[in-house]
């Protein structure tokens, strides 16, 4: 089975186009999320477009404040610092990687917990650690929706997550061992890779190298869940695993395109919500 992330993120934000109707109706403003991209990395800029394109989807509100390379740190703290302090706004990203002379802890850290829709800030990651109620990050919320979707029970799985950045490898190993999931972290030091890779129930690979992982990395009848976003040797986009070697040996997977990057936006979106009924104290 092929998951199709983007008609499950479909499915998502129809619910949450739903939602944003009522709030409509009983608030007497809509939720806000604003987005903080500095330079020009090409990438970045159009993943913000996509973020962008979500929030108009739904029928929440959304800016986009970009700067060219040169802002520097401190104009950045303070923009954050008004956003902090604007109560029309419920949910403050700023797009990562940042340029060089910015130092991207004391950013991420300047957010005020409540609107950190990334997830990023250390109170709302320790809550992760905890198991505490949070805004959890993006890219691992979705895949654990993802994984609901298909009725997918991690309870006594195995789970090798290759990858273990902030973002994606260590909070999505939080969220899978707090469902009961045997869960390991595996990364560029790891010995013998195929070995442990071939004892997953579930195989997260999002180590960037694109088409890394093949047949001989994936064991019959895993679910496959692919969080590279890279380029092939003829410049197409393709994951971290080799999607046509692996495909008749997986029970389920990802694509790239299609598969965890939609999920990510909509989770975006959700999380917005979230920080603006929590905000207005819902
Ligand atoms: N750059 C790549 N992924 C992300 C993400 O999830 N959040 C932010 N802010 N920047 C990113």
């Amino acid at each position: 089975m092929i998951i199709s992330g983007k008609e499950i993120s479909v499915k998502i934000k129809d619910q949450l186009k739903e939602e944003v109707s009522k709030i409509k109706e009983t608030y007497p403003r809509l939720p806000k999320l604003v987005v903080i991209l500095v330079g020009d990395n090409q990438a970045s800029q159009t993943y913000v477009r996509n973020k962008e394109r979500g929030c108009q989807y739904i029928g929440i509100e959304s800016e986009i404040l970009r700067h060219d390379a040169s802002f520097s740190e401190i104009e950045l703290l303070q923009e954050i610092n008004d956003l902090n302090n604007d109560d029309t706004v419920d949910g403050i990203l700023v797009q990562l990687p940042l340029p060089q002379h910015i130092n991207e802890e004391k950013v991420l850290d300047a957010i005020v917990p409540s609107k950190d829709v990334d997830g990023f800030h250390p109170e709302n990651v320790a809550k992760l650690f905890l198991g505490q109620h949070s805004l959890v990050p993006c890219t691992p919320k979705g895949m654990m929706v993802l994984l609901e979707e298909i009725n997918y029970d991690l309870a006594g799985k195995e789970v090798v997550i290759v990858g273990r950045s902030n973002i994606v490898g260590k909070p999505v190993a939080l969220l899978c061992l707090q469902k009961n999931a045997t869960v390991t972290i595996a990364h560029s030091q790891t010995k013998d890779l195929k070995a442990v890779c071939s004892r997953a129930d579930v195989l997260i690979a999002a180590i960037g190298k694109p088409k890394f992982f093949n047949h001989e990395y994936v064991k019959d009848g895993a679910v496959v869940l692919d969080v590279g976003i890279n380029r092939d040797e003829n410049n197409k986009l393709c994951g971290d695993v080799d999607f046509d070697d692996v495909k008749d040996k997986v029970s389920a997977i990802t694509p790239v395109p299609g598969g965890i990057g939609p999920m990510t936006i909509t989770m975006l979106m959700k999380n917005t919500i979230e920080a603006f009924y929590h905000r207005n104290g819902d």
